[in-house]
C-alpha cells in the first residue's frame, strides 16, 4: 500500500480511514467494526466502534490455530535465579486458559478489574492475557513501587482480585511482596475480595486466611476459560503514570485499536517477521513492557523475551550480549540507560567479543533521550541501525520513529527522525500558535490522535480532558518540549512538566514533594531532576525547616530519603537532599525551580527579574554544593 515513509505518513494525514481500515484487516475480528474513526463524542474520539473481537484470541488462540502451536512464545531468560524456560504457544494458551478459569471461579467477570503486582516471571504475562481472554480489565504495577503507590492504584481501579508473587528478585537478594500487597490494603479504603499468590521457591509467603489464594491451589480447582468478545472500544487495562502530582494518571487503554497498532508497528517500525525473537529489556510494570514483551510481539506471531535481570551485575555487562546470541534476538529495545551501564562497566565493550551477535539487526532505544555519546558509542560498537524512538505511557506506541519496516530515513543523532504515520505533531507556542522551524517550543500532536492511545483516562474523562487537552486546544499535549529541524526531524529537549525520567522510569517531583512536606520539620520544599551521566536524570531536594526545629539537619534529610523510598519505591532515588534557609521565589510566590535546577547542573543562569531576593540563589549554590551538586 506503500513503499515510502513519505507515502505512509501522507496516507494516514490524508485518509486516515483507509490507513487504519487497511491495519485492522490484519486483526481477527469476530465483527467487522461500523466505524473506523468515530469522532461523533469530540474530543472523545475512538476507533473500530461496532467491531468486536477478543485480544487473547490475538495473541494467542490465533497463532496456535494457524500453525503456531509449537512454536515458542515466551522464552523467560533470568540470571536471578539461574533460569531459561522455553514457553510454546500451545503451552501458552493452555496455561493463560486455565489462569483465566481460575478467575472466572473468584468471579471476575468481563469489566471487573484485577490488579497485578508481579515481578518479570511468565505467571505475571498468564495473568495478563487472562484477564484480557474473559474481559476483564487488567492494571499491572511495577514491583519497584512501594505500598502507598499501590494503595494509590487501587484505591482508584478498584479491582476485585489481585494478583501477586511471594517476591521479586534484585540482584542484591530476594524482596518480599507479601507484606507491601498486605500494606497496600490496608491503606487503600477500597479493598479487593481475593488475592491470589504465586509462591517462588526463593521466598514463601504467608497467606491471609479467608483472603488469598495460592495460585496453585486456585489452578487446580479451574477449568480452561475460553474467550469472551469484547466492544473494540472496551478497556483492555489500565496502566498508572507519573502525573504532575502525587495522583497517578490512570491511563485507559482499549481493545481494538490497541491491537490494530501495535501489531502494524512490529511490521513497520520494528520490521521483524513472524516467527523473529523480539526482545524488550524493559519490565511488564512499565507500558514498553505491555506494548512490547507482551501485547506487540504476540499479536504478530514473534518469540518475546522476558529477562529479569540486570543489563550489568547479572553477572557482567555482557548479559545483553549472551541473551542475544543463545536466544537469536533480531531487534533488541530498551532504555539509554542500560547502555550507559553498560558503557560503564565495558567502556571498551570488550564483553561482545565473546559472543556471536550477528543475529541482532536493529537496536531500539527510547524511555528517555538518547544523548549523543550513547548513540555514537552503541553503533559503533554493534555496527547496526540504531533506532531512537519517542514516546508515552498515554500513546501506547511510537510518536516519533524511523519506520524501519517501511523505509529506513537517514538517522541523524539526537532525533527520534520524523512523526510516525497517524501522529500529527506540531510545534507550538504558549497560545498553541505554531513555531517555525528549528524553534523550541512544547510539542502538541494535533486531535484525533491514533488508534493504541489512550481514549480517556480511567473513569475520568474530566482528568483526560484538563490533563491533555485544555492547554492547547485542538491539540493534545505531549507535556514534552522540543523542535523540528527544516527536514522535518523531531528534537526532544525534556519535558515541560514536573515530570522526570530516572533510568527510563517516569516519576513526578511534584509527588516527591508531597512526601517530603508531610515530615513533620519540614516547612517546604522542592524536589528538582538534576542531569545524571548513568541514570539520565535524577532528583534532588531543597528543604525549608520549620521555625524553632532543633534537631540535626543531616537527621532530618535522612529521614526524608527514607520517606520517599518507603512511599514511593527505592527507585525513586532521592539520595541527596540539603537543608536551605528558603526558597528561591518570585514576588509571586513561584519557586524557581527552572534556576535552581541550572545551578544544581552547574549552567550558566540568569536572576530572574521577578525574584523577591536574589540572595536565595545564592543560598541554592552553597546547599547544592554540600550535596555535591554540580557533579564533577
Ligand atoms: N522491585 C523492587 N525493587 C526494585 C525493582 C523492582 N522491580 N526495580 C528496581 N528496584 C530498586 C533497586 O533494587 C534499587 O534499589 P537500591 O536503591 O536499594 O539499590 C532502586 O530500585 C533503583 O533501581 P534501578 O533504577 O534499577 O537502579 P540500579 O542502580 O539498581 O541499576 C541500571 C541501574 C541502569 C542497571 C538500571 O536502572 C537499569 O537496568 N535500567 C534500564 C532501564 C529500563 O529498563 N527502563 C525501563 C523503561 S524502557
Ligand atoms: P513514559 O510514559 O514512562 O514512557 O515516559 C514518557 C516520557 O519519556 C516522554 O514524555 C519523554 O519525556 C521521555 N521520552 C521517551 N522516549 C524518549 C526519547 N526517545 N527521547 C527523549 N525523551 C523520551
Amino acid at each position: 500500500m506503500y513503499t515510502s515513509y513519505q507515502d505512509a505518513y501522507r496516507l494516514s494525514m490524508e485518509n486516515r480511514d483507509a490507513f487504519w481500515s487497511e491495519a485492522a484487516g490484519k486483526i481477527q475480528w469476530e465483527k467487522k467494526w461500523d466505524k473506523v474513526l468515530d469522532d461523533t463524542r469530540k474530543p472523545f474520539y475512538r476507533w473500530f466502534t461496532g467491531g468486536r473481537l477478543n485480544t487473547c484470541y490475538n495473541a494467542i488462540d490465533y497463532h496456535v490455530a494457524n500453525g503456531r502451536g509449537g512454536q515458542t512464545a515466551i522464552i523467560y531468560d533470568s540470571p536471578v535465579t539461574g533460569t531459561v524456560k522455553k514457553i510454546t504457544y500451545g503451552e501458552f494458551l493452555h496455561e493463560v486458559s486455565l489462569v483465566a478459569g481460575m478467575l472466572k471461579n473468584l468471579g471476575v467477570a468481563k469489566g471487573d478489574r484485577v490488579i497485578i503486582y508481579m515481578p518479570m516471571i511468565p505467571e505475571t504475562m498468564y495473568a495478563m492475557l487472562a484477564c484480557a481472554r474473559i474481559g476483564a480489565v487488567h492494571s499491572v504495577v511495577f514491583g519497584g513501587f512501594a505500598p502507598n503507590e499501590l494503595a494509590v492504584r487501587i484505591e482508584d481501579a478498584k479491582p476485585k482480585v489481585m494478583i501477586s508473587s511471594s517476591c521479586g528478585i534484585e540482584p542484591k537478594g530476594a524482596i518480599a511482596y507479601k507484606p507491601l500487597l498486605d500494606k497496600a490494603i490496608e491503606l487503600s479504603s477500597h479493598k479487593p475480595e481475593r488475592c491470589v499468590i504465586h509462591q517462588r521457591p526463593q521466598l514463601k509467603a504467608e497467606l491471609t486466611a479467608g483472603r488469598d489464594l495460592d495460585w496453585n491451589e486456585g489452578l487446580k480447582a479451574a477449568k480452561p476459560a475460553g474467550c469472551v468478545t469484547v466492544e473494540a472500544t472496551d478497556p483492555l487495562y489500565i496502566l498508572y503514570t507519573s502525573g504532575t502530582t502525587g495522583k497517578p494518571k490512570g491511563v485507559m487503554r482499549d481493545n481494538g485499536g490497541h491491537a490494530v497498532a501495535l501489531r502494524w508497528t512490529m511490521e513497520n517500525i520494528y520490521n521483524v517477521k513472524p516467527g523473529d525473537v523480539y526482545w524488550a529489556a524493559s519490565d511488564v510494570g512499565w507500558v514498553v513492557g505491555h506494548s512490547y514483551i507482551v501485547y506487540g510481539p504476540l499479536f504478530y506471531g514473534c518469540t518475546t523475551i522476558l529477562y529479569e535481570g540486570k543489563p550489568v551485575g547479572t553477572p557482567d555487562p555482557g548479559a545483553f550480549w549472551r541473551v542475544i546470541s543463545e536466544h537469536d534476538v533480531k531487534v533488541l529495545f530498551t532504555a539509554p540507560t542500560a547502555f550507559r551501564a553498560i558503557k560503564k562497566e565495558d567502556p571498551t565493550g570488550s564483553f561482545v567479543k565473546k559472543y556471536d551477535i550477528s543475529c541482532l539487526k536493529h537496536l531500539f532505544l527510547a524511555g528517555e533521550r538518547l544523548d549523543p555519546d550513547t548513540y555514537h558509542w552503541a553503533s559503533d560498537l554493534l555496527k547496526i541501525p540504531v533506532i531512537d524512538h519517542w514516546w508515552q505511557t498515554e500513546t501506547g506506541w511510537a510518536i516519533a520513529a524511523n519506520c524501519m519496516g517501511i523505509e529506513q530515513l537517514p538517522v541523524k543523532a539526537g532525533s527520534p527522525t520524523k512523526p510516525a504515520p497517524g501522529f500529527d505533531v506540531h510545534i507550538i507556542d504558549e497560545a498553541a500558535k505554531e513555531l517555525p522551524k528549528g524553534k523550541e517550543g512544547v510539542i502538541g500532536i494535533r486531535l484525533p490522535l491514533p488508534p493504541a492511545c489512550l481514549p480517556t483516562l480511567w473513569e475520568n474523562d474530566e482528568g483526560f480532558v484538563s490533563s491533555y487537552l485544555t492547554e492547547y486546544p485542538g491539540y493534545y499535549a505531549t507535556g514534552d518540549g522540543g523542535y523540528m529541524d527544516k527536514d522535518g526531524y523531531i528534537y526532544i529537549m525534556g519535558r515541560v512538566d514536573d515530570v522526570i525520567n530516572v533510568a527510563g522510569h517516569r516519576l513526578s517531583t511534584g509527588g516527591m514533594e508531597e512526601v517530603v512536606a508531610k515530615h513533620k520539620d519540614v516547612a517546604e520544599c522542592a524536589v528538582i531532576g538534576v542531569n545524571d551521566v548513568l541514570k539520565g536524570q535524577v532528583p534532588i531536594g531543597f528543604v525549608v525547616l520549620k521555625a524553632g526545629v532543633t534537631k540535626a539537619a543531616e537527621e532530618i534529610t535522612k529521614e526524608v530519603v527514607a520517606m520517599v523510598r518507603g512511599e514511593i519505591g527505592a527507585l525513586a532515588c532521592l539520595k541527596d537532599v540539603a537543608v536551605v534557609p528558603r526558597l528561591p521565589k518570585t514576588r509571586s510566590g513561584k519557586i524557581l525551580r527552572s534556576t535552581m535546577r541550572k545551578i544544581a547542573d552547574g549552567q550558566e543562569y540568569k536572576t530572574p527579574s521577578t525574584i523577591e531576593d536574589p540572595a536565595a540563589l545564592q543560598e541554592i549554590e552553597g546547599a547544592a554544593k554540600t550535596i555535591g551538586y554540580p557533579k564533577e
